[in-house]
């Protein structure tokens, strides 16, 4: 059994050097060895993933309590304040964006203009609502350009709870409303009958029903993305704490099962469930979303004992293979997790990538108490 306080440390240590390093930038990935690169310019501030720093910035607030941490996070979050009035980066990605920045903020601080910013956001991603197919839209195309028109994507799972806390805020139903029948519907069409998840489906933009599934950044159409399982399985868990539905969670829960069915033992863990047998490439990112996924699930069902215990036996079985296989805390490193991939078919495989490090590090928050719940 791991030590997980002593990992907590480990990275708080040198995360705090990460931080002074990469003053008032905003990380995706590794550029030179060991160094971060930076999205906070305006060509790339309008990248999905520009809210996991402040995520990993406001974690380390509200682990340490100094203060080093909170003034970095107000810091890098007003750079992203301008993709609010940017229509072509106002993805359905608002979650990933402004829960981990503002809405944080919000929660940890208080600060009511934060607030106001994560409203926008959520006023935003509801405007993305097809009301007759009754799902959220992922992408923007070019004005009069209408290729992902009716696509939507598993990862909006996890975009859902700022729909859920601004109803909370504002004491309005209509966010939690759109957030509960995105979720049904992605569960009657994303998640098959085995528990896996599918990462892309086409519907017709104008009646809103079912086309197709599309491959994504799996393998390929009915396969399985392990980076869109980790969504799901964490996306539906949440879902389920918000909305209280019983579907929500029988999802959540075949989810993992099928999850746990398919995690490799003793290695790192695949891009797709599906690919050939062999070196990679690996997505240590999927690994940590899901072990969050996991945790929170067995958080949630306390009260039957032996499915929350292999629930979590399972999250931190997967941790301490990444603690072991892939972890980099050296402080004069900029990263933690070395083994993340964007898709299979890119190019881009088996290097750091920010939403690693925040979902490995909420993990192992979570697992010592010391985690803000951000979601
Ligand atoms: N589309 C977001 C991701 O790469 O997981």
């Amino acid at each position: 059994m791991k030590n997980w306080q002593e990992i907590a440390d480990r990275i708080i240590r040198k995360e705090r050097e990460t931080a002074r390093r990469n003053r008032d930038r905003i990380p995706y990935t590794t550029e030179a060895p060991h160094r971060f690169n930076d999205y906070s310019a305006p060509d790339r501030i309008g990248w999905w993933t520009n809210g996991f720093w402040g995520g990993i910035l406001w974690q380390l607030y509200a682990a340490t309590g100094e203060d080093t941490f909170r003034d970095e996070a107000v810091r890098v979050q007003h750079r992203v304040e301008s993709v609010l009035l940017d229509a072509g980066s106002m993805d359905h990605d608002s979650g990933f964006r402004f829960l981990l920045t503002f809405v944080a903020d919000y929660r940890l601080t208080g600060n009511a203009d934060s607030a106001g910013k994560g409203i926008l956001a959520a006023t935003n991603l509801a405007g993305r609502f097809h009301p007759k197919g009754r799902w959220i839209r992922a992408w923007n195309d070019p004005p009069g350009n209408d290729r992902t028109a009716g696509w939507a994507i598993i990862d909006c799972m996890m975009n859902l709870p700022l729909l859920f806390w601004a109803s909370e805020y504002l004491a309005d139903p209509r966010f939690a409303q759109i957030a509960m029948a995105h979720a049904d519907t992605a569960g009657r069409y994303f998640i098959r009958e085995d528990g896996s998840a599918r990462h892309i489906v086409a519907f017709d933009p104008v009646t809103g029903g079912f086309l197709r599934e599309l491959g994504g950044q799996g393998m390929g159409e009915g396969t399985s993305w392990t980076r869109g399982q980790a969504w799901a399985l964490y996306g539906f868990s949440l879902c389920y704490r918000h909305s209280g539905d019983p579907a929500h969670l029988e999802t959540a829960k075949r989810i993992a099962d099928r999850w746990i069915d398919r995690m490799p033992e003793g290695k790192l863990l695949p891009v797709d469930f599906d690919q050939p047998e062999g070196d990679g490439p690996y997505d240590s990112s999927a690994a940590a979303i899901a072990s969050c996924g996991l945790i929170e699930l067995a958080e949630l069902l306390k009260e039957d004992s032996v499915r929350s215990d292999r629930y979590l036996a399972a999250a931190e079985a997967m941790l301490s293979l990444l603690d072991t296989l892939d972890a980099d805390y050296d402080p004069e490193h900029d990263e933690i997790l070395r083994s993340c991939s964007v898709d299979y078919h890119g190019e881009a495989h088996n290097i750091p990538l920010v939403y690693g490090d925040y979902f490995y590090m909420e993990a192992i928050l979570r697992l010592t108490g010391q985690a803000a719940f951000l979601w």
